[in-house]
């Protein structure tokens, strides 16, 4: 049976059509019930129409408090039954009271090789401290912001002609291979959270994760 997901976004959605694509493709067992946005008007959400993907858009603005909107989002979410929640550039800081309900259950895409550059802007910081290389991660949702448990990660040098833009879209591109392959491992229960650690096919990831290199599936 394909595994139920939700995906939550805040934009453009490249990711969620990465998601989309794989499981037409049959490279990805899960059925996507649900995309919800807390923005109405983020490209993700024509992405999800065109797929015939129940959408919702739901506004953090309409809210009172930051645990009024979550606690409607859980709701919104948990009708669905997933059994796990994507978040794909959904650019809001949850509460623990979410996180928590979501533990081992909710991934996330950040775009730098954690624990390095959390928060914003991280391809300019990126460039800023002179590394040489650059990239992003998937890691499982904790209560701390872009702190769970790594369980991926793909890298690019970084060029001395490089600026934020070419930089993001190469990192882009990684995470449209990353990122399925990290809901695949997942969707195959081959990927789970325990006692705060990330473990694949038994073993315990190192605190980076997994790199990233061709073949691996
Ligand atoms: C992606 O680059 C993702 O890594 C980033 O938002 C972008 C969403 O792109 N997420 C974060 O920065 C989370 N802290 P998309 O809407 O095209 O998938």
């Amino acid at each position: 049976m394909s595994c139920p997901i939700v995906v939550l976004i805040s934009g453009s959605g490249s990711n969620l059509q990465a998601l989309i694509d794989q499981s037409l493709q049959g490279k990805l067992d899960v059925e996507i019930k649900a995309v919800i946005s807390n923005k109405a008007d983020a490209f993700g959400l024509e992405r999800a129409k065109k797929a015939n993907i129940p959408n919702h858009a739901l506004s953090h603005k309409e809210f009172e408090s930051r645990e009024a909107f979550d606690l409607a989002l859980q709701e919104l979410i948990d009708q669905y039954q997933p059994k796990l929640v994507v978040l794909a550039g959904f650019m809001r800081i949850l509460t623990e009271t979410f996180t928590q309900h979501y533990e081992g259950r909710m991934l996330n895409i950040h775009p730098s090789l954690l624990p390095k550059f959390k928060g914003l802007n991280t391809h300019q910081r990126a460039i800023d401290a002179q590394e040489a290389e650059h990239g992003v991660s998937v890691h499982f949702v904790s209560s701390e912001l872009d702190a769970g448990a790594v369980i991926l990660q793909a890298s690019t040098p970084i060029a001395a002609t490089d600026n934020a833009d070419s930089l993001a879209q190469k990192v882009h591109a990684l995470e449209h291979v990353i990122y399925p392959l990290a809901v695949k491992w997942f969707s195959e229960e081959r990927l789970i959270l325990q006692q705060g650690k990330a473990l694949l096919d038994g073993e315990t990831l190192e605190e980076t994760g997994v790199r990233y290199h061709q073949g691996l599936n």
